[in-house]
């Protein structure tokens, strides 16, 4: 069978006029995608994962139709997406973050029903469709049927949202950040249902994250995606053995200044990446050998003033995969 969808050095470039003064402005060119390739087989999650502004949007809303391409080109069920865009919609389920055209006056299943007529649906097949994923995404046992679209809640919208995309049953689902801010229940109802879709019913799904965890337990493949170009591509399992055999020593510890942390470590040379909450600073450094370092390190770090509440040596996450990759930080 034919991809389920293709993108081919995908180039996206957004002129922002910025006005500065009264009469004067200057044009800026940003480019949000900088050659972007990669195939979808049906019966696949691919998950495009990516920090803020890395290009995720854009490059579902170029493979939906809303935006054409400056350079490349994408094929989606067949249909490239400039020439045939008619046909790429007839094809797709979109979900977008930012969801527009429910209407605040209906409830979740008149809502269904106007975007069926709309999408040209026969009228018991919609019937049936919309009884069905009603069901499917709960929305009857959290009010869908009665509840007014203005009142509900951001995981019902989600869900709302998701059973529209589902509407035509379409074999290709572009789905922009799905659970983003969503209740852990209406987050986890989503990735059982989109990973049942794929792997039962043979859609091909893109699924757009910035969150690491999501991406490694719903996708079956991964795209890095940073600053508008994929730093790397894999499973999970493939991402990780692709870094150098590094482990990762996770030190918490207490104390006044980050600056002062941050200081200490690189006098030592080691990279690493802090967070803090309040006093309490966690410290991840990537290591060969964490054993051979560590009496130095925490007396250094002793003697500068912090206190060590634990350690611990990890294997490398994705995350560490990511910053790896996106920022040559190891
Ligand atoms: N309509 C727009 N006008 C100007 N710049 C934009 C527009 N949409 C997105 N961008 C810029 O393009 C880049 C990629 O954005 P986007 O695709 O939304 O990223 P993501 O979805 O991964 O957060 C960012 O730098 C963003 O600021
Ligand atoms: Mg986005």
């Amino acid at each position: 069978m034919s991809k389920a969808i293709e993108a081919k050095g995908l180039v996206k470039r957004y002129q922002t006029k910025e006005r500065y003064g009264f009469f004067k402005s200057k044009v800026e060119v940003v480019e949000a995608l900088r050659g972007v390739s990669f195939t979808v087989n049906y019966g696949e999650i691919v998950g495009l994962l990516g920090p803020n502004g890395a290009g995720k949007t854009t490059t579902i809303k170029i493979l939906s139709t809303l935006l054409l391409p400056d350079e490349g080109e994408a094929y989606v069920a067949g249909y490239n997406v400039v020439k045939e865009p008619s046909e790429v919609r007839k094809h797709i389920g979109l979900m977008l973050t930012v969801e527009r055209g429910f209407y605040g006056k209906l409830t979740g299943r008149e809502n269904l029903e106007y975007f069926a007529a709309l999408y040209g649906l026969e009228r018991e097949y919609a019937k049936k469709r919309i009884d069905y994923l009603i069901k499917l995404l709960e929305l009857d046992k959290l009010g869908g049927d009665y509840k007014l679209f203005e009142e509900f809640s951001l995981g019902m919208r989600a869900r709302l949202s998701l059973a529209r995309a589902l509407l035509s049953n379409a074999p290709v689902l572009l789905l922009d950040e799905p659970t983003l801010g969503l209740d852990p229940p209406s987050a986890r109802r989503i990735r059982e249902l989109v990973k049942n879709l794929a792997h039962e019913e043979k859609k091909a799904v893109l699924y757009t994250t910035h969150n690491m965890f999501e991406a490694e337990i719903v996708c079956d493949k991964i795209l890095l995606i940073n600053k508008g170009v994929i730093v790397a591509s894999g499973t999970p399992g493939e991402l990780k053995a692709k870094l150098p055999k590094l482990k990762v020593l996770i030190l918490s510890l207490y104390g006044q200044s980050v600056e002062n942390l941050q200081r200490t470590l690189g006098d030592l040379g080691l990279k690493h990446e802090i967070s803090s909450e309040l006093n309490i600073h966690t410290v991840r450094i990537h290591v060969q050998r964490p054993e051979d370092i560590f009496n130095d390190l925490v007396k250094k770090l002793v003697s500068s003033g912090f206190e060590l509440l634990s350690a611990r040596i990890e294997e490398p996450t994705l995350e560490d995969v990511f910053i790896y990759f996106s920022e040559g930080y190891l």
